[in-house]
């Protein structure tokens, strides 16, 4: 049995170069399905996977091997992303439709992933489509590897929280209207794992710590997260340790996870928690339980109320979440973390969203450019040199302010180089950036047109290093990023309907050396499609 283990895992080696021998793997073997879900109370169709909604949970060390083979069961193509594993040298794992063909009907395909130096709380979803709004998602978490220090005790458990704005309404349906030029309608609710009010129980002990690693997996709402009658000490955000603050309420925007470390120190009862909408009008909320074990008395009292349409209380918050500098772990760029504020960075991209009407249909846009879908996935075009499939610099990296227009756009980036990005947002509803591939330091957000004296303002010492942004309404949010990963990376808002409509592009980190220190060799195993349909992943 030993034997054979070793033998499937040289096989695998073979098979698939994303993953690394000396370092743990995790099998996982995934049926993707349609089953009626009622999270809302009424029949509706759901993606399960394994039978679950949400999803399973992934849980592994850092630099564990995951090699998880997806089954597509659905009637139609699917494909799952890693929001926030880092994926270093190895876009062709990343599940977006830039990066890699769907998974026809009936077939399978197997990820190798290594979360090579990467600690925290991160999550999976459905990247096609809009198959994110029938769930297909769930829970990712890293931890450290034995005998590195973590800064704070062992929590007595460890919560995933998976909560978002939800439809009643198909996804299909959802899609239908996104294809006819039209926003989504106002959401029906909000779910927390995948259920509504009271559906769901977190059983603590009196006196003891417990860790909830929120995310944020909803389509178009920021939320607010607080627990009656508890605080929470903030300890991570999305890989990196933070200065451990206790908030009573905490804002999480599109695709954010944050880790907070919450005591059971109240008198034994059921405790609301709570999850409401941020910045809209009227307010959505849900509620899930927090049981003492061994207590008998339910609920009292109305939820905690908490922020809603209030902006600088947002800020503030934001702005008060900082890195632990003395707290051990991975970090995102090992050279340059610690003095990240100090490296003078080669080139500013600004981005600027913008909802454009293109052709009649209501569209969003970066740079004035909505992006729409080639027929073969990007890095597949590239690597294969078929031509017109994109172009690069189909994207400027500033904002022209003209008419909106439809590209698959394409960015150019130098490997190696240290950027600063800039996302200008001019119109009235909050941005989530997210940024597949990478971890950027946030330098600075406010109100207003950034200006080169902006920089003025820039956290030089200890900000956090994270995957996912939020920008305020008429604000700007600044980041500086070291391109220390080579690949083809979609760069995305993480309001589902903005980016099914075009609110990203792909950022194409080239190395020139074309080597495997650089960048991993194209798997044996992967899909083909488009016009690199009957290509051949190695030399005849
Ligand atoms: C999984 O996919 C591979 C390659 O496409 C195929 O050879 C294999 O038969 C599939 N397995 C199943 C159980 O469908
Ligand atoms: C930072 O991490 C250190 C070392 O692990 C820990 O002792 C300390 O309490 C943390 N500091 C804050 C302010 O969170």
């Amino acid at each position: 049995m030993r034997d054979l283990c070793f033998f499937t895992i040289f096989i695998l080696g073979l098979l698939l170069p994303g993953v690394h021998g000396e370092d743990p793997y995790r099998f996982y073997t995934w049926k993707v399905t349609y089953g009626d879900i009622y999270p809302l109370g009424v029949k509706q169709q759901g993606i399960l996977i394994n039978g679950q909604f949400p999803g399973p949970q992934i849980d592994a060390v850092t630099n564990d091997n995951l090699i998880i083979s997806v089954y597509n069961y659905l009637r139609e193509p699917f494909l799952i992303s890693w929001s926030g594993l880092q994926q270093r040298r190895n876009s062709w794992q990343d599940g977006m439709y830039g990066t890699n063909c769907p998974i026809p009907p009936g077939r399978n395909m197997t990820y190798a992933l290594q979360v090579k130096d990467q600690i925290g709380s991160f999550f999976y979803f459905p990247s096609l489509a809009f198959h994110k709004a029938a769930g297909g998602f769930g829970g990712i978490r890293i931890l450290s590897r034995p005998r590195i220090p973590v800064p704070f005790p062992a929590p007595s458990g460890d919560f995933t929280v998976l909560a978002g704005d939800w439809f009643k309404r198909d996804h299909a349906v959802l899609k239908g209207i996104l294809d006819r030029g039209h926003n989504l309608p106002f959401p029906d609710g909000l779910l927390i794992n995948g259920r509504g009010w009271n559906g769901y129980t977190f059983q603590v002990d009196q006196g003891k710590t417990y860790r909830f690693r929120i995310s944020n997996v909803g389509l178009t709402t920021s939320i607010n997260f607080r627990i009656q009658g508890h605080k929470m000490k903030l300890v991570e955000v999305e890989g990196s340790h933070t200065l451990q603050n206790t908030y009573s309420a905490l804002d999480i925007h599109l695709g954010q996870s944050y880790s907070v470390l919450v005591t059971a120190d109240q008198p034994p009862q059921d405790y609301y928690v709570v999850v409401s909408s941020r910045f809209t009008s009227p307010v959505l909320t849900t509620t899930a339980i927090l049981h003492y074990s061994w207590s008998t008395k339910g609920l009292s009292g109305p939820p905690p109320g908490g922020p809603t349409i209030q902006v600088d209380w947002s800020l503030n918050q934001a702005r008060s979440i900082r890195w632990n500098l003395t707290a051990s772990g991975p970090r995102p760029n090992p050279q340059g973390s610690y003095h990240y504020g100090l490296i003078t960075t080669s080139r500013t991209i600004t981005l600027a969203n913008s909802a454009p009407m293109i052709n009649g249909k209501q569209r969003y846009a970066v740079n004035s450019v909505s992006f729409v879908p080639a027929s073969t996935p990007l890095k597949l075009a590239d690597y294969f040199k078929i031509p017109g499939v994109f172009n690069l610099g189909s994207i400027p990296s500033y904002p022209t302010w003209g008419n909106g227009y439809l590209q698959t756009s394409v960015m150019h980036a130098d490997f190696r180089s240290y950027v600063e990005i800039v996302f200008q947002n001019w119109e009235d509803i909050v941005q989530s950036w997210h940024i597949d591939g990478y971890s950027f330091f946030v330098m600075g957000m406010d109100g207003g047109q950034w200006t080169p004296a902006s920089r003025a303002s820039y956290n030089l010492r200890d900000t956090v290093a994270r995957c996912t942004v939020q920008v305020y309404p008429k604000a700007w949010t600044a980041i500086y990023m070291a391109l220390d990963n080579v690949g083809m990376w979609n760069v995305r808002s993480e309001n589902w309907a903005r980016q099914y409509l075009g609110q990203q592009f792909y950022l194409r980190v080239f190395s020139p050396a074309n080597s495997w220190r650089d960048e991993l060799p194209i798997p044996k195993n992967a899909l083909l499609c488009g016009r690199a349909s009957g290509r051949h992943t190695r030399p005849l």
